[in-house]
């Protein structure tokens, strides 16, 4: 807090469309997706529409035990485009929460076949799963995830997606540690917060394969890269992974509502079915899990996607920045490297020595001239909405060519 006012926020009194609108009437091109979350824009009329029609039904009904029509629907929907074998679904509120429920479901799994020796995860450095502590126990150190060391669980971690011995490393920790292994977690393709670290697709195909081979769960969370972000509806469809265990959120409803699901196939599935109040039971559920209203939206959501085809658009604003990224920026000596997968961007700088910030004074100058951009450390995020223009992607680029030499030459 000591910095907030240094940082300038925002304090946004409206949104529309691709653009966030500040308490002065300012305009800024969202161009992080309200923290990744926003895949059609702001004030989508047929999504507000979606929620209004909702809500002349009811808000929210428990699915504690009970259920919901418009949850029934948009598990339905979900079932038919999620690479998850037969799959069924748990509804949470935020990301965090549905990778803690896929942590619990994969240690529980492993007791209710009769085999709790599976009690390790696997996960990768520079991962990011979420702020509770189980996610934070997964998630790499920093960050601030160390001071809670006492409270985080040990697990084995494979290196970096950076590292190009990665996949062969985590290959061979798999092979080592399935019979003590409950699962591995990772983020197929991007590792978003560790500043869109690309993997290696290839290697990623080999690691999915061993585990399958070696009977060892798999979760991944595409909270960052699911509904569209990389160009597929979901990235673990590009590299032939089938996770046991699938959580989901942010762009889920179109980062309209906080909801979040944690997808597990019928084998996990199965696993959990036993008597009223059992062993096998799944002792786990969020009050708001199944908001109807979220649900609502996240039906029409996936709807629109499918209609709009919004995963073109994806694919060709990509092949834009790309070439736009190259031909503006790449060449500057102020870049250290330009990272790009679907709309998934990070843009990382090369400050002269550590502790310049620059990353976020190039976000401040880039969000001054119209842009909302947010860094992560040096790296400077780039999100936009999957139904950005060819317009925007030049205004953005330009923006951050602008926003680079001013704090360079500073
Ligand atoms: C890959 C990944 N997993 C989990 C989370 C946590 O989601 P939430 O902030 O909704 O709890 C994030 C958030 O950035 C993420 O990128």
């Amino acid at each position: 807090m000591d910095s907030f006012a240094a940082n300038r926020p925002m304090i946004v009194a409206n949104a529309e469309g691709h653009h966030l609108i500040d308490t002065d009437g300012r305009r800024y091109l969202d161009a992080v997706s309200s923290l990744w979350v926003t895949t059609l824009g702001h004030r989508v009329p047929e999504l507000d529409d979606a929620i209004v029609q909702q809500l002349a039904k009811g808000a929210h009904s428990t699915m504690l035990g009970n259920g919901n029509q418009v949850v029934i629907e948009l598990s339905e929907a979900l079932a038919k485009v999620v690479p998850v074998d037969r799959p069924h679904f748990l509804y949470a509120s935020d990301g965090a929460s549905a990778v803690e429920q896929a942590l619990k479901m994969a240690f529980q799994y492993w007791a209710n076949v009769g085999e709790p020796a599976h009690s390790k995860f696997l996960a990768f450095r520079g991962a990011y799963h979420g702020d509770t502590i189980g996610a934070l126990s997964v998630g790499d150190d920093g960050f601030g995830a160390d001071i809670f060391n006492a409270l985080r669980f040990d697990v084995l971690r494979a290196p970096a997606f950076d590292d190009p011995e990665c996949f062969d490393r985590a290959i061979a920790l798999v092979e080592q540690h399935a019979h003590q292994l409950a699962a591995v977690i990772i983020e197929p393709s991007v590792q978003a917060a560790a500043g869109m670290q690309l993997c290696d697709l290839d290697g990623l195909r080999r690691f999915g394969a061993a585990c399958k081979a070696n009977g060892v769960l798999l979760i991944c969370d595409e909270i960052a890269t699911g509904f569209g972000r990389t160009g597929e509806l979901f990235a673990s469809t590009t590299c032939g992974l089938e996770p046991d265990l699938l959580c989901l959120g942010k762009g889920l409803t179109g980062g309209y509502l906080p909801m979040s699901v944690t997808a597990a196939s019928d084998r996990i599935f199965q696993a959990f079915i036993g008597p009223d109040l059992g062993t096998t039971t799944f002792y786990h559920g969020h009050s708001y899990g199944g908001n109807a209203l979220a649900a609502a939206v996240a039906l029409r959501h996936l709807e629109l996607i499918e209609a709009w085809d919004v995963l073109a658009n994806v694919r060709e604003r990509s092949l834009e920045f790309e070439q736009l990224l190259h031909d503006r920026i790449d060449a500057n000596p102020a870049v250290k490297e330009i990272r790009l997968r679907g709309l998934m961007g990070g843009i990382e700088l090369a400050p002269p020595i550590p502790g310049l910030r620059w990353g976020r004074k190039v976000a401040a100058a880039a969000t001054d001239r119209g842009v909302f951009l947010r860094p992560i450390g040096d790296t400077v995020i780039l999100m936009p909405p999957l139904t950005l223009t060819s317009e925007e992607v030049h205004e953005i680029v330009h923006a951050l060519s602008a926003a680079i030499d001013e704090v360079a030459s500073d």
